[in-house]
């Protein structure tokens, strides 16, 4: 097989283009990524070499440059994870986020269409199901939850996963889209909340908790998210919709003292500031289909998974201290300035 991963410079494609690597020698994979701020090349270091895998610098949102090369290189499966991926940018810049994650679905749906691709897999998330109230913990997203979104990012998502479900229905094209919870491992760059806090704290530097730090969200491993894509394209049914997550909630207090208790580190640098506008409460999946119909089951539970990525991220410094030493040094000053 030959599959086209997009995105996979990025935290979650990059997980996935090593697991696809060395579980399947067989299949090619071709990795399109424009290389955005959040595309580090550094992460593939390990595959960079194998026979089974090329690297590809552009943009997903570039019609011409997309379609010649599916005309060039025939793929059998398409994988999306391609995008602009983190809610407080869009919530700086929303442009960018219609643009990538829209248009960009919609350039890759024409070439996927035009060429005859026999899977297209949409790499969603669950925050287009917009929010749940913390006094409802009986309450789970389902993948018959309606599309209620919060953020520029989340509303991009979502119209993205319509024009997909569009393209099965209108045009027959064989789609499949996929909803999960936060990821949290290695190589995820280090303005999302875990690295965040992770690089910061062994920095001895303040530690940005939005609100009062009561948000949950329910946290899901990388190596199981790519396990569940993996099972998708393979097993899942056409024009269907998976949530994937693994039961893991936590408030996001719980996890800056779990991280500090686990480094040693005291919660006097945790700093209160200002909350995130339009801050989502708290995310849960019910990831019955998954677990029922392809017979998905995570590896990790929150506590494993964390002191996993806890050491991954000490043995590791050089990957992340790269980041923050070049355009992320003044990242945290633009985003974080009027907040605290
Ligand atoms: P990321 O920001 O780490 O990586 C995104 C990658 O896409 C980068 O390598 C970037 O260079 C590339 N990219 C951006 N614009 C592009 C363009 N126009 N053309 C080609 N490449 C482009 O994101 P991530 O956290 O790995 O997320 C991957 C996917 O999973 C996204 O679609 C995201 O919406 C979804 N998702 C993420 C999470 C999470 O917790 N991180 C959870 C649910 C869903
Ligand atoms: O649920 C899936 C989504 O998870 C994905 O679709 C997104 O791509 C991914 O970025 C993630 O979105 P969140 O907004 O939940 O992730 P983030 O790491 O930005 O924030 C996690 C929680 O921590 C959220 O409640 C906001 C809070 N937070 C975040 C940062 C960066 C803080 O309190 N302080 C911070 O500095």
């Amino acid at each position: 097989m030959k599959i086209l991963v997009t995105g996979g410079a990025g935290f979650i494609g990059g997980n996935f283009v090593h697991y696809m690597i060395h579980k399947y020698p067989e299949d090619e994979i071709v990795n399109l990524d424009l290389l955005t701020y959040a595309g580090n090349l550094e992460t593939l270091k390990a595959v960079e070499d194998k026979p089974n895998y090329k690297f590809v610098k552009g943009d997903i949102a570039d019609r011409e440059f997309v379609f010649a090369l599916f005309e060039r290189e025939k793929f059998d499966v398409v994988i999306n994870f391609a995008a602009e991926s983190h809610v407080d940018r869009s919530i700086k810049n929303p442009g960018i986020f219609v643009q990538t994650n829209v248009m960009g679905t919609v350039v890759l749906l024409d070439a996927a269409k035009t060429y005859g691709v026999k899977r297209f897999h949409q790499v969603s998330t669950d925050e287009v199901y917009g929010d749940l109230p913390l006094d409802r913990p009986d309450l789970f997203f389902t993948e018959s939850t309606p599309l209620h979104t919060s953020s520029p990012y989340s509303s991009s998502k979502a119209s993205a996963d319509l024009f997909v479900m569009a393209y099965h229905r209108t045009f027959g094209l064989p789609v499949t889209i996929s909803r999960c919870s936060n990821n949290y491992g290695p190589y995820q760059f280090p303005e999302k909340l875990i690295p965040l806090i992770i690089s910061r704290a062994l920095d001895n530097e303040e530690l940005p908790v939005y609100g009062k730090g009561e948000n949950v969200r329910d946290w899901l491993h990388v190596e199981d998210h790519c396990a569940a894509i993996d099972l998708i394209v393979r097993n899942g049914r056409v024009g269907e919709v998976y949530n994937i997550g693994g039961h893991n909630e936590r408030t996001n207090l719980e996890v800056v003292k779990t991280i500090l208790h686990a480094l040693g580190k005291p919660e006097s640098l945790i700093r209160y500031v200002t909350d995130r506008p339009g801050h989502d409460m708290r995310y849960a999946i019910d990831p019955t289909k998954m677990e029922t119909e392809l017979g998905w089951k995570p590896k990790y539970v929150f506590d494993t998974g964390i002191q996993q990525t806890i050491n991954w991220y000490l043995e590791n410094k050089e990957w992340w201290e790269h980041i923050i030493s070049g355009e992320y040094s003044q990242y945290f000053e633009k985003m974080y300035g009027d907040k605290l």
